[in-house]
């Protein structure tokens, strides 16, 4: 890894691990152009691009305009989708910057290339970020505004954090995460024609709906584990937008950010205001390398967790016992839970206020007297004294119009005058860009944190944002909320961890509206969605697992017929499922037979052992559950000595067929022991003939544990 800057043609070169990038100064120095991005070539040849490179000429069009920018300010003849767009104080909408100077920093595995621009007649500065590191095909891009003064406020209307251009080919396919609550992270794809494909939230949050992850493949022409692939994630969870945009001369860019829609933020004089980074990842190893990618960059450089940590066994009592959580029902519940196997025992929603439904109690953080008479510690002691950590769910950013707070603090909402209250599960959203209810959020979760034992926080957030007005800021530019609220969200979570390091936060928004780089900087892990039927569940851990790694996705095996399919599928098939991700157990104990309860056991004391392959190793989608009726996924462990393979069978037709999953990342040479039957294969046989996979009738599972056999001498 290294970042170079080549003098002679004005172009910098970023060496990673089997990539390259390279950009380089127009001539006169006012715009930075793209050169290059795909595999790794040497610094001579990508300075050989930039020194070739030659302006595209279009008739009525200026060079600049139709120009491949690396961050187009809008001004001059732009009209393709810019990054960056302003007004100064005296009316002046366009920028016209110019280069200033360049640095590049090194700290521990990465280095970060600066690039400075500065208006040639107004205070503003804009320096792009480009930070890479060791082994990885990751780059980190952001960028910092800054109104260096004299000229009075800058207001920004757009503020994108990249632009990345993509090279010159024919049809794009454009594949991306879609959904709605209980079916996150669905696979769409779409070849582009000329035009813009918008993806977007504009509702506060991540979102169920778009998931602020994209990947490009020129003519459709990658497959899971061959082609050329440049995917881009956005570290953000606020609104946000990407747009991928093809020109009329064929140009295609991937511009991403926070959402401009509804925004405007006014950057004072001495002000600085950092966007959030839009990273960006190349393969030529197809979908299953991109996803590798993201994987690793994730565990190595995003969750705040040792790279190689384990997340340990949940137990989540939500459907069990919904809103009627006491302090016997969740003894009972824990005394069953250990037993499994848990190591973490999560109450849920319930446990606070007047909180007996979605309709009351949001906001009053205090534990409620008839569940609790003798407040949360018992309930924790009793936890701890079963051998596990407790964990409790809070949803901080939102109030029930029927609490002590919302009566106290009526005008503590996000709501214009004269205007509804729109509520959404009976709640309203807590406007957390004022100081003063950030203030109080902190001081209440760090009181809770403070006189108890919580050693796991469940951060929900049950609802988007909406009519986000403030009426008593307005001239006050109020249109900057959508920022603030997520600067603020992070800081709480930010402090709270730093006065409370033994504690590990999931992020979870009415299953997984809020899954992005953003927030999984401060979690560990994630609550993917609230649909734990596990078929449905195959297809939304698939979606999930393009874009982050199965260590952050929380499954829960939960009861049968399934609450929200009616689905009933065996025990071993709903473990087989939620054991592909982190795993947790979301039943009602208290009802599952002593035969279930020794199944389940048997099943967590394996995943106990296979783990460390599934969380952190090399994931391969064998096939996808879109697919045929047989999905299956492998994980290899990073050192290659153990493989561990799931499949799943949807419906049994026309009689049986043997299924044969032909195994990737394997040696060929080495041979491979199946730790349950003995059986062994060389690696070979496994990735050419295939691992025989036995699957009878419907909604039948196999997990096969495979060890590399010491090699003969
Ligand atoms: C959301 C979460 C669930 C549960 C409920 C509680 O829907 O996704 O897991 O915590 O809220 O109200």
């Amino acid at each position: 890894m290294d970042i170079t800057y080549d003098v002679s043609s004005k172009c910098w070169i970023l060496q990673m691990e089997a990539s390259t990038y390279c950009i380089g100064l127009s001539e006169d120095s006012s715009s930075l152009q793209h050169i290059y991005w795909g595999p790794r070539i040497a610094s001579e040849a990508a300075s050989e691009m930039a020194h070739a490179s030659v302006p595209l000429i279009v008739p009525f069009e200026s060079p600049t305009g139709v120009s491949r920018e690396e961050y187009a300010p809008w001004g001059e003849m732009r009209f393709s989708e810019p990054s960056l767009k302003v007004e100064y104080a005296d009316g002046t909408r366009t920028i016209e910057w110019v280069f200033e100077e360049h640095g590049v920093e090194r700290s521990g595995a990465g280095q970060t290339l600066w690039l400075r621009f500065r208006d040639q007649a107004y205070p503003l500065r804009v320096t792009l970020y480009y930070r890479i590191y060791d082994g990885h095909d990751v780059i980190e891009r952001w960028v910092r505004l800054e109104n260096s003064g004299g000229g009075g406020p800058v207001t920004i209307e757009q503020a994108l954090s990249a632009d990345w251009q993509l090279p010159r080919r024919e049809r794009y396919r454009l594949t991306y995460l879609y959904g709605q609550h209980m079916k996150e992270m669905q696979v769409a794809e779409v070849v582009l024609g000329p035009g813009k494909a918008v993806l977007e939230s504009r509702r506060g949050m991540t979102s169920h709906q778009f998931n602020p992850w994209v990947a490009l493949d020129p003519e459709a022409s990658a497959t899971e584990e061959s082609g050329e692939v440049w995917s881009a994630a956005l570290a953000w969870s606020g609104s946000w937008k990407i747009v991928v945009e093809t020109t009329p001369y064929g140009e295609v860019h991937c511009v991403g950010g926070l959402n401009d829609f509804d925004f405007r933020y006014q950057l004072a004089e001495g002000e600085q205001l950092d966007l959030p980074a839009f990273v960006g990842l190349y393969s030529n190893k197809g979908f299953g390398g991109i996803s590798r990618g993201w994987h690793a960059y994730e565990r190595e450089h995003v969750i705040p967790e040792a790279l190689d940590a384990v997340r340990p066994i949940l137990y989540n009592s939500w459907e069990a016992t919904m809103f009627a959580v006491t302090e016997r029902s969740q003894m009972e519940l824990a005394e069953k839970a250990a037993k499994l196997g848990a190591e973490i025992f999560v109450l849920d929603d319930g446990w606070f206020g007047a909180r007996n439904s979605q309709y009351a109690g949001l906001g009053d953080w205090t534990v409620n007297p008839q569940k609790f008479p003798h407040g949360l510690n018992p309930l924790i002691a009793r936890v701890n004294e079963l051998g596990m950590r407790f964990g409790l769910w809070v949803e901080p950013e939102m109030v029930n119009p029927d609490s002590d707070l919302y009566r106290a603090h009526p005008d503590w909402v996000y709501h214009f005058r004269h205007r509804s209250r729109t509520e959404g599960r009976h709640q309203l959203v807590l406007n957390l860009a004022r100081e003063d209810v950030r203030d109080w959020m902190f001081a209440t979760l760090n009181g809770l944190l403070s006189e108890h034992n919580i050693e796991f926080i469940k951060w929900d957030m049950n609802r988007s944002i909406c009519e986000p007005g403030w009426p008593d800021e307005v001239g006050q530019n109020p249109e900057r909320v959508s920022l603030d609220h997520v600067r603020n969200l992070y800081w709480v979570i930010d402090e709270l961890r730093r006065q409370h390091p033994n504690v590990e936060f999931e992020s979870c928004a009415g299953g997984g509206g809020r899954i992005d780089l953003g927030v999984l900087s401060r979690v560990e892990q994630v609550w993917t969605s609230d649909n734990t039927d596990a078929f449905d569940r195959l297809r939304i851990q698939e979606g999930f697992s393009y874009a982050y790694v199965p260590r952050v996705m929380m499954c829960w095996v939960t009861d049968c017929p399934n609450f929200s399919t009616s689905r009933t599928v065996s025990l071993r098939y709903r473990f087989h499922v939620a054991m592909a991700g982190s795993l947790g157990v979301g039943g009602d104990l208290s009802h599952w037979t002593p035969q279930e309860l020794e199944e389940a056991r048997g099943f967590i004391e394996t995943y106990k052992r296979v783990r460390p392959i599934i969380q952190n190793g090399l994931l391969y989608r064998l096939r996808s559950p879109r697919v045929g009726s047989v999905a299956a996924s492998q994980y290899v462990a990073q050192d290659g000595s153990e493989v561990v393979v799931f499949a799943w069978g949807h419906s049994q037709q026309f009689g049986q067929t043997p299924v044969s999953l032909l195994l990737h990342g394997l040696e060929e040479e080495a041979h491979y022991a199946d730790a349950i039957n003995g059986a062994t294969y060389s690696g070979a046989y496994l990735a050419h003939r295939g691992l025989p996979m036995n699957l009878v009738g419907d909604f039948d599972s196999r997990i096969v544990h495979l060890i590399r056999t010491p090699s003969a001498q």
